[in-house]
């Protein structure tokens, strides 16, 4: 079975009636798909699910899930397969070498076996949810498969520029992260609850807020990943935003310029306190779409915990 790794703020959700079996049944799918038989690529999907991961788009499937119907593994299987091909991609465009505490895939097996790795494992997130055969499901994880592309693509497009808006660096955290948490709610919630979609876009922008923010301050230790990353990609987040708004040598740094010092000029200029509160509004924002749910008490619990986090 894989190492999930501890989120302490989770514990409030962890209780929930029948989700630690419910993240096993996934854990052990998970562990079946990558057995073998597809050599090195298998491999390097398997290592990098036994690596850790919070697997919180499963949780978050659960979560929405109706209480008193058994909880959708292959949604929760799917969801995070398309979250560990798009990582894996993710981290070859970003030149990252550490994913979860380890050798990011590419810099473990080479680019091409993490290209391929990727693909397979997002055409497997497909053949899982099409063994169900619900089309509207299907619909849904294709629909987000798209979005982390146009993600992706947009990404590209706004690397280097300090004058990004910041409405369009919302709409990136929509695309790249908001889509999958929003796909992973309506997959568990089986159609029955539209604003659950609402619920987890909401919360994936405050999400990638969070993780925008730790990539300027966060300890490698905690988040498993090499802080600083975003900057030295030209990658325009909201905490870098605001800071080269205020700060000429930010401003440079985002652009393309040197690097040195910067990180600290971020921190000192009140970027990452003002990301934070933008974060916190989308995290209120997600709770407001949580009337009637029954599960209201640990969606709200995870949407101050994702916030709250450090990892
Ligand atoms: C990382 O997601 C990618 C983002 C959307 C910011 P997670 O922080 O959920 O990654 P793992 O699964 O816990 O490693
Ligand atoms: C999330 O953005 C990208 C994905 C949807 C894979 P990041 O580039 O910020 O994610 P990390 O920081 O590498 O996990
Ligand atoms: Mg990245
Ligand atoms: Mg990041």
């Amino acid at each position: 079975m894989s190492a999930v790794r501890s989120y302490e703020p989770l514990d409030v959700v962890r209780d929930a009636s029948g989700l630690k079996e419910y993240l096993e049944a996934v854990e052990q799918r998970l562990d079946e798909l990558f057995a073998g038989g597809f050599g090195a690529v298998d491999l390097a999907a398997q290592q990098a699910l036994r690596a850790g991961g919070k697997r919180l788009r499963p949780l978050l499937a659960f979560l929405a899930s109706p209480p008193g119907q058994a909880p959708p593994v292959a949604a929760g299987v799917a969801v995070e397969l398309i979250h560990l091909a798009s990582l894996v991609h993710d981290d070859v465009l970003d030149g990252a070498p550490v994913r979860r505490g380890a050798p990011s895939t590419w810099n473990e097996f080479g680019q091409q076996v993490a290209l391929a790795s990727g693909d397979r494992v997002f055409a497997l997130a497909f053949s899982e949810l099409a063994a169900e055969g619900r089309l509207r499901d299907l619909a849904t994880l294709a629909e987000t498969a798209l979005a982390l592309a146009r993600g992706e693509a947009l990404q590209r497009d706004l690397r280097f520029d300090p004058h990004t808006s910041v409405e369009a660096q919302l709409r990136l955290c929509s695309l790249k992260t908001g889509s999958l948490f929003s796909a992973a709610c309506r997959l568990g919630a089986g159609g029955r609850r539209r604003s659950l979609g609402e619920y987890g876009l909401a919360l994936g922008i405050a999400f990638q807020i969070v993780d925008d923010v730790l990539d300027c301050v966060g300890e490698a230790g905690e988040t498993g990943k090499a802080p600083g990353t975003d900057l030295r990609e030209g990658i325009p987040t909201l905490p870098l935003l605001f800071a080269a708004e205020r700060d000429e040598t930010v401003r440079a740094a985002l652009a393309g310029g040197p690097r040195e010092g910067v990180l600290e000029r971020v921190a000192a200029s009140g970027a990452l306190e003002r990301a934070h509160e933008i974060a916190h509004a989308y995290s209120r924002k997600a709770c407001s779409y949580l009337n009637g749910d029954s599960r209201r008490r640990e969606l709200e619990a995870l949407a101050q915990a994702v916030v709250e986090r450090r990892r």
